[in-house]
């Protein structure tokens, strides 16, 4: 409660942070929307005033459509009717189910890895392990790249260790890095796969090549790759047949196989360390049975057809194209992220609003601290479910409003 007698007046502090954030342009408004079983990537907005409109996503993270997909439905469904909705627990106390083993071992197969470890989120599976290794390998330096996920920030800035922080994949800075330290001191190298703002890849045969000669373990984010890339869908690590050089895997659920959820594939030995040791994995509910039931159903299906990563990845191409083409500042690191680079938070969100409004495409403004001031942008996400039609619709609404805009910056900054 406010007391208006307190010395220190709260709801000032929170109207000058949250000011903060309108005058920079960077105030994150969410937009309501109501995703149709389906009919994804279409879905209703409900505005404010209660009414609803049409709109495409273009910005979400099911890459793959997964999240509707007939097997994943299936599973889900069938879970909850035999098990009923939670799980009743934390993994330790009553909340191991037979379908949270069934997930952690379709996981472990997935990345051909001894064993696996499902949190409830890839957030927490970062910021859960990285912050508990530590207190298993005491004295432990991270290496970290400085791009990565803020979840992997969390976890090392909390562990209380060393850290060191290497420029965005620069192995000569790793390198310089690693030669510094004592050559007795454990060390391991964090970073990702595919880094999801601007879509680059990292260099993981390079990074594991050093993590050799420094006696260094290795910890890879998959989180926008697994589902999406090998030849079953173990990330870019099984499609450049590394996957066992990597001593931890981290990957989602909730992205492209559309579920929920997160985790960790690793040696028998350091998965059982890390249960027995990581609080964010030890005090916390364990997660439904019907989403672990729906996740190992969505991994199963995209172990064995590759058809949807194969149409991503087309999907991805002919977008990058037909936006260069019209001379947009797309970057393109060959992934299936499709960045167009804005600049300036109002000027995104200018656009971002129009495209709603005009057009019925819905693609979020990315924002400081997601990505650098100055590299504002939209992040469009193409998948297998967008059709050519969609597809039309939105080159051509990027293409009026692109020129609109580059003769309206006026209006753009009003
Ligand atoms: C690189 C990376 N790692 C981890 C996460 C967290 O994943 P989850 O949504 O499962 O918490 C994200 C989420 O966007 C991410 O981009």
């Amino acid at each position: 409660m406010i007391n208006e007698e307190m010395p220190v007046d709260y709801t000032a502090k929170l109207d000058e942070a949250l000011n903060r954030l309108h005058d920079e342009g960077r105030y994150r408004t969410f937009i309501d929307i109501e995703r149709k079983n389906g009919q994804f990537p279409h879905a209703t907005w409900r505005k404010t005033d209660g009414s609803e409109t049409p709109i495409t996503v273009w910005c979400g993270n099911d890459y793959l459509g997964m999240g509707q997909h007939p097997a994943v439905l299936a599973a889900m469904h069938e879970a909850i009717d035999a098990t009923g909705a939670g799980s009743g627990g934390t993994r330790n106390i009553s909340g191991t189910t037979v379908y949270h083993k069934r997930l952690e071992a379709e996981l472990a197969d997935l990345h051909q890895k001894e064993s696996a470890l499902v949190f409830s989120s890839a957030y927490i599976a970062n910021d859960a392990t990285l912050s508990t290794l530590p207190k298993l390998f005491p004295g432990l330096i991270i290496y970290s790249d400085e791009l990565n996920h803020a979840s992997m920030i969390e976890g090392i800035k909390r562990n209380g260790g060393a850290k060191r922080i290497f420029r965005h994949n620069d192995l000569a800075h790793l390198r310089e890095l690693l030669a510094a330290d004592d050559p007795r001191t454990p060390k391991l190298i964090a970073f990702e796969s595919v880094y999801s703002m601007d879509g680059d890849f990292g260099p993981i045969e390079a990074i594991c090549d050093l993590a050799d000669e420094f006696g260094a373990l290795t910890y890879l984010d998959e989180v926008h790759a697994v589902g999406m890339y090998g030849p079953r869908g173990g990330g870019v690590s099984e499609r450049d047949q590394l996957t066992h050089r990597i001593d931890i895997i981290n990957g989602t659920l909730g992205k492209a196989f559309g579920v929920f959820g997160g985790y960790i594939a690793a040696s028998s030995k350091m998965c059982d360390a890390v249960r027995s040791y990581a609080p964010g994995f030890i005090f916390t509910t364990s997660i439904p049975p019907a989403v672990a039931a729906g996740a190992a159903a969505s991994i199963a299906h995209l172990k064995v057809d590759a058809t949807l990563r194969e149409r991503h990845q087309t999907q991805a191409r002919i977008l990058k194209t037909r936006l260069k083409a019209m001379g947009l500042p797309i970057i393109d690191h060959g992934s299936h992220i499709v960045p167009v680079i804005v600049g300036d938070p109002k000027h995104t969100k200018v656009l971002s609003d129009m495209l709603l409004d005009r057009y019925g495409i819905y693609v979020q403004p990315i924002n400081f601290p997601t990505v650098p001031r100055g590299t504002e942008r939209l992040r469009f996400t193409p998948s297998p479910v967008h059709g050519a039609a969609e597809m039309d619709v939105l080159v051509r609404a990027m293409d009026a409003l692109w020129s609109h805009c580059a003769l309206n910056r006026q209006e753009m900054s009003a």
